[in-house]
């Protein structure tokens, strides 16, 4: 009875549990359950050591998964240094106005796409030291509060700018020690406040898909401490070439791409002038021809005519008057 009544007081967090896989729900629902603690009282996960200011510490407990018994008191929840392979569906469920999340160290692979679901005032999101090699699309979307990221020192070979949807506030983003070749067009385009990017300790290849992250580069003098220090790895003719020195000159060779209203004039022009063109031939053709017809009338039957039809003053006429 009790766990059903502090259930209902949690009605935003009932709909998002619906929306949710309905395999993670049976135990979020228990973990709901469970962190409605007497009133008065700091709740916190069993596993933790929780202080006043709303900080859980979880750090280095060989935690298996995301503990159960978040509430919406934690503020800060330190779960570095331990076990946690996978985040499923929801997994912080019930933590809703949660700043900080420290997940550094779990040998962390896999990200479900609606992990962070119920993260909307979080701020800083540390995933660094993991094994990463993906993230889904719209997995940070739902943090649009978030201000600092790091996925530094994963082993991320791409980074789909879906993954990170549109983040208005993120200041800091951390990529560094990861297996990047480029970076996709889109992603900082994404993130208007952005202001400090680690590259570090990526192979660059700078190729025409590196065009982006250059002038990204140039636009913003002192993104990063270490912008200078960005080296191409490939190809051979700009080996440790710093990618600040790649100006549009050095991309020269690239294709412009074309927007999708240039492509749609290209594509449109092309019938249309071959149809126009097409019938500007058979008008000037017919034209010809009736005017080559008329000449070999005039040419050919003009005698014949006006033998045929004499004027006055000519032989036939007299004879008729
Ligand atoms: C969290 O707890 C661990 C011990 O389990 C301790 O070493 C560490 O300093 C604590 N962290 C903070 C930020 O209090």
């Amino acid at each position: 009875m009790r766990s059903l009544s502090s259930l209902s007081r949690r009605p935003s967090q009932m709909l998002l549990l619906l929306l949710l896989s309905p395999w993670s729900v049976w135990a979020q629902l228990s973990a709901a359950a469970a962190s409605s603690g007497t009133p008065g009282t700091p709740d916190c996960p069993e596993a933790c050591a929780c202080a006043p200011g709303g900080q859980a510490n979880c750090s280095r407990r060989a935690l298996p998964a995301v503990p159960a018994g978040l509430s919406r008191r934690v503020r800060a929840l330190l779960l570095d240094h331990n076990r946690v392979r996978a985040l499923p569906p929801g997994a912080f469920v019930g933590a809703d106005t949660l700043l900080r999340l420290d997940l550094r160290e779990n040998g962390l692979r896999w990200v479900h796409a609606r992990a962070f679901w119920s993260l909307g005032a979080l701020q800083q999101l540390d995933l660094s030291a993991n094994q990463l090699e993906a993230l889904a699309p719209g997995t940070f979307s739902p943090l649009r509060a978030l201000r600092s990221l790091s996925l530094a020192g994963n082993r991320l070979a791409r980074l789909e700018p879906a993954a990170l949807g549109a983040l208005p506030l993120l200041y800091a983003l951390s990529l560094q020690d990861n297996e990047l070749p480029a970076l996709a067009p889109g992603l900082l385009a994404g993130l208007p406040a952005l202001r400090a990017l680690r590259l570090r300790g990526n192979p660059w290849v700078c190729g025409c898909a590196l065009r982006p992250l250059c002038s990204w580069l140039r636009r913003h003098p002192r993104p990063a401490p270490e912008a200078e220090t960005l080296l191409c790895v490939l190809p051979g003719r700009l080996t440790l070439r710093p990618l600040t020195a790649l100006t549009d000159a050095a991309f020269g060779h690239c294709a412009q791409r074309l927007a999708p209203r240039d492509l749609a004039v290209v594509y449109a022009l092309g019938p249309v002038s071959f149809l126009a063109s097409l019938a500007a031939c058979l008008a000037l053709g017919s034209v010809l021809t009736a005017c080559r017809t008329r000449r070999w009338r005039d040419t050919a039957l003009g005698p014949l005519r006006r033998a045929l039809d004499p004027g006055p003053g000519s032989p036939a006429a007299a004879a008729q008057d």
